[in-house]
């Protein structure tokens, strides 16, 4: 690592233990970032974001062993999981310990932890631990966007979102994984999955030696922003189509005076020039998800009245990407 990028990394960690707020990338996509045991560092992520404060946010530890500071009644399971899965793109869901501030948890009895897997967020959590006192110590962070916008893959996301809302971002690139980490609820005895993610519950479930249950979409949809209907979403409204019906909705559409941007999975020559803007999507899931953000912020941009998604497989594989999708859509379009 550069000495230029160390320096960053040391002021960033600085802003960090003086209250300040910092974006940061991690493999899924940037955090926001403030000081988990400062409320008042806390409270100026939910003002940048405009988010409600009585969601709760995920506390990023620099290692496994930070979770005895956080947590209580750990499962044996946690430990297992972050075994195997940290750093890693898992969230887990825990029985929080006393003392935690309520600002990071929403006032819940539980708390989200997670070790990133991306270098640079582990070296400002390490170079933060550093510099702050006493045992407990984390740095609480929602994805780096406005609430209920698209999260940013990008520090130039991140700079168009919160601008000088932040006192700091570091650039890291593009993020690897694409899409927000995999939530899993261990604090009610059985693994329960909130969020999927490129990290898959069937793996979860091998470790964790059972099934991994999913919830209704009534059951905890108003504590989890990221389980809102209408998360995830750009501005233009989004709909999910057939590759069939592509052709013909946007025919539809230009009766109605109305161009749409497309976000296509399967090629179809002849069609592009019908739309304001055609973006290949790649056909492997896990490019689909790393693309997915960047793909919709282009087309959100793009001036079109309408988003069209080529709507992709039922299938395990695509589970993440199409909670996304649907929760895109779901802003009505
Ligand atoms: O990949 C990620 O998880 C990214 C990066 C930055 O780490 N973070 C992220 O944070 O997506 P955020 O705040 O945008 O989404 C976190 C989700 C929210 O839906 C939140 O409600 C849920 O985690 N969550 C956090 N703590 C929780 C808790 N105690 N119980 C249930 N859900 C919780
Ligand atoms: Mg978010």
């Amino acid at each position: 690592m550069g000495d230029t990028l160390m320096g960053e990394i040391q002021r960033a960690a600085s802003l960090l233990a003086a209250g300040e707020l910092v974006a940061f990338p991690t493999e899924t996509v940037y955090g926001l970032g403030a000081d988990a045991t400062n409320p008042e560092a806390v409270a100026r992520i939910f003002a940048a974001k405009g988010r409600p404060a009585d969601h709760p946010l995920i506390v990023h530890l620099p290692g496994h062993d930070e979770l005895e500071h956080w947590a209580v009644d750990i499962p044996d399971t946690a430990w297992e999981l972050a075994e195997q899965f940290w750093p890693g793109p898992l969230t887990l869901i825990l029985k929080r310990a006393a003392g935690v501030p309520d600002a990071v948890t929403g006032g819940q009895q539980t708390i989200g932890l997670r070790v990133p897997g991306h270098p640079l967020a582990l070296d400002l959590l390490r170079q933060f631990a550093r510099q702050h006192p006493g045992p407990r110590c984390g740095v609480a962070a929602p994805s780096a966007n406005r609430f209920g916008r698209i999260s940013p893959t990008t520090a130039d996301h991140v700079r168009s979102e919160l601008g000088d809302r932040v006192a700091c971002i570091l650039d890291g690139g593009a993020c690897p994984v694409g899409i927000e980490s995999t939530i899993i609820d261990l604090s009610r005895g059985r693994p329960v999955l909130l969020r999927p993610g490129q990290l898959a519950a069937e793996a979860v479930a091998l470790v964790a030696g059972c099934e991994v249950e999913r919830p209704g979409r009534a059951d905890d949809a108003p504590r989890v922003s990221g389980a809102l209907e209408s998360h995830y979403a750009p501005r233009t409204s989004l709909r999910l189509v057939d590759a069939s019906r592509i052709s013909a909705t946007l025919r539809d559409l230009r009766s109605q005076g109305k161009r749409a941007a497309v976000l296509a999975r399967t090629a179809s020559p002849g069609l592009s020039g019908m739309a304001k803007q055609w973006q290949q999507a790649p056909v492997d899931p896990a490019r689909y998800a790393h693309d997915l953000y960047a793909n919709l912020r282009q087309l959100d941009e793009s001036g079109a009245d309408v988003i069209l998604v080529e709507s992709i497989p039922d299938d395990a594989a695509w589970e993440a990407v199409a909670d996304r999708l649907r929760r895109a859509a779901a802003k009505g379009g």
